[in-house]
């Protein structure tokens, strides 16, 4: 069945959904984007998305199309429009189509930046079997821009990252710089040692996960101590456990990192308590 997409003010048939050559979210990696993820029909932090976007683009100058209830307003629509139960609703913002293509920002007066929205069914997303065996990951260096607070679709190493995890019969990689995790490929990273949730602190180092500020909320609210720090790849291969966030994979437990198990190799308890607790609160806000 064709999805039903949103380009620019318009629902239209995937087949008919079409954006220029010309656009530089197209030629130069000039756009930022969002993935909330839909559970029981309804959008989960939606909030927190809504207000990265906005922090995204005024990071680059970059003009939003949409306010924030027209925006909240077309993902309803979107996952209304495509019977999505369980899924995702992917947002696209770029700075547009100036008919030619030129390294300096055009006028935002004269070119408006430009949106798109799809939906992806993915029925029993909460139940993912991954969540019951755990990932095994991989680290590499991280050699993404400097700039990784700001959501760019500029992808490409994430997903080098991601193939050389699978050549290597893993699930995912972890970036490293000067010997400490900065991330997933595309999520945050954690791990736990006697009882401590450590993750690495917000900067421009890292994406500023929505699930992770909503997981690290909820720890506290439970009690469990966190520590934001950095950590090594070797502290992390000594780890009692670990996990990942995201709003695709929400608190995804690791099981092996460059080939080391953790713990007893199966899915941690902290891991799986934070799971559980994540998915209920944000199904109770879910909007
Ligand atoms: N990725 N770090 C990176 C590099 C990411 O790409 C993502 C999200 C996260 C987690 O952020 P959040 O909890 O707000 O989803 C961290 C999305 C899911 C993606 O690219 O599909």
């Amino acid at each position: 069945m064709s999805r039903t997409v949103y380009v620019n003010g318009a629902y239209l048939p995937e087949e008919e959904a079409k954006i220029s050559v010309f656009d530089r979210g197209f030629l130069m990696a000039d756009a930022v984007y969002e993935v909330t993820s839909v559970l029981g029909g309804k959008l989960i932090d939606f909030d927190g998305h809504a207000a990265r976007l906005a922090r995204s683009l005024s990071e680059l100058d970059m003009q939003s199309p949409v306010t924030r209830d027209e925006l909240l307003a077309i993902h309803r629509e979107m996952v209304a429009r495509n019977g999505i139960e369980d899924g995702l609703v992917y947002l696209q913002v770029t700075r547009g189509n100036p008919g030619d293509r030129d390294f300096a920002f055009p006028d935002p007066a004269k070119v408006p930046s430009g949106i798109v929205l799809f939906t992806q069914s993915k029925p029993g997303l909460a139940d993912n079997p991954a969540a019951k065996v755990g990932m095994k990951v991989i680290s590499i260096p991280d050699i993404r821009w400097g700039r990784r607070d700001i959501k760019t679709v500029q992808l490409l190493y994430p997903s080098m990252g991601k193939m050389m995890a699978k050549k290597a019969g893993c699930d995912d990689a972890w970036f490293t710089e000067d010997g400490a995790v900065t991330e997933g490929t595309s999520n945050n990273a954690y791990i736990v040692k006697g009882g401590t949730i450590i993750t690495r602190q917000l900067s421009e180092d890292i994406l500023h996960g929505i699930t992770r500020a909503a997981v690290l909320r909820f720890a506290n609210e439970a009690q469990m101590i966190v520590e934001e720090r950095p950590f090594t790849i070797d502290e992390a291969k000594a780890a009692d456990e670990a996990f990942v966030t995201s709003a695709s994979a929400f608190v995804m437990p690791v099981v092996e990192i460059d080939g080391v198990k953790l713990g007893s190799g199966k899915p941690g308890p902290v891991a799986t308590r934070l799971r559980e607790i994540y998915l209920d609160e944000s199904r109770k806000t879910a909007v």
